[in-house]
């Protein structure tokens, strides 16, 4: 891809997003900015350039990652919006509608994603939603783009916060289970990196079977259940735990969250 890419907040998502870009081999030419310098010093190191000036990055630049909190979006928007006409500008943001961003930037093709941290080793899952000026075209190559961090999908805007609770918060909620699996092998006697590499290799193993095969994750419980085996009596453990529901209620918690955020923020 030759286009020249800016990311503008170099936090942990715009960081990510970098680090994802450059371990992938793109070989567009990178700007990023921040307002912290040490931040910016750090990607710097992998070949970026980078700068305190988003008006600076989003001029030379064809595709710009706005990736700042929702509360810093206006912000962006009024500084870099002279500048953006026709490209692609893609946010990062949670719960800031395509609306809202087109308020500012009207020409330009406006994508907005939720991908999540996984970004950092080309794992994420990264929802996407176009705004109206974006064609085919656009389409075709945001979608290239994004496949550098993982599996992308398009979805409904509607359906943003609650992708944003369930996989953009979802590395958060997966880190408790492997370390709640992690401990469950210190308790039988596993050594530390055993009951570790054990716990995490198996959440991505049966996420990999999720995927790839396809299955569905019913089936995989039934392949791994004999009866009166010892499997049955851990799954008998759990359900007694209604860990279900309580992944259900953290899901729509923070589903409730994303909306409560922008009625604050008025976005
Ligand atoms: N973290 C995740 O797992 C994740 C997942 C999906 C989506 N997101 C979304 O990604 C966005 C960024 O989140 P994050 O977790 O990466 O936040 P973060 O680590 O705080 O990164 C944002 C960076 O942007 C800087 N910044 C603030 N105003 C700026 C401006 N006007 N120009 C340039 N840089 C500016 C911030 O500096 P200060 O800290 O000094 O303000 C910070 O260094 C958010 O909108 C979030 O919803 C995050």
């Amino acid at each position: 891809m030759e286009d020249r890419i800016a990311v503008i907040g170099a936090g942990i998502m715009g960081g990510a997003i970098i680090k994802s870009l450059k371990k992938s081999g793109c070989t567009s030419k990178i700007i990023a900015t921040d307002i912290r310098p040490k931040r910016l010093k750090e990607l710097e190191k992998l070949g970026v350039s980078i700068t305190s000036n988003n008006l600076e990055a989003a001029t030379n630049a064809d595709i710009i990652f706005i990736s700042v909190k929702p509360s810093d979006i206006k912000n962006v928007m009024k500084t870099i919006k002279e500048k953006v006409d026709g490209k692609m500008v893609i946010s990062v943001a949670a719960t800031v509608p395509l609306k809202f961003l087109s308020k500012f930037i009207p020409e330009a093709k406006i994508i907005r994603i939720m991908p999540n941290v996984a970004a950092l080793v080309q794992a994420s899952y990264t929802a996407y939603c176009c705004g109206e000026k974006v064609t085919p075209k656009d389409k075709k190559k945001a979608i290239e783009l994004l496949n550098l961090f993982g599996r992308c999908e398009e979805v409904k805007e509607k359906y943003m916060d609650a992708i944003t609770a369930l996989s953009g918060s979802g590395p958060g909620y997966l880190s408790i289970i492997i370390e709640g699996l992690m401990y469950a092998g210190l308790k039988v006697g596993l050594p530390r990196n055993i009951a570790l590499n054990s716990a995490a290799q198996t959440v991505l193993g049966t996420g990999k079977l999720v995927l790839d095969l396809p299955i569905h994750p019913a089936k995989i419980k039934d392949m791994v259940t004999t009866p009166g085996g010892t499997t049955i009596e851990a799954i008998y453990e759990l359900e007694g735990s209604q860990i279900r529901q309580a992944l259900m209620n953290a899901v729509e918690e923070a589903t409730k969250k994303s909306q409560i955020i922008r009625e604050k923020l008025k976005v």
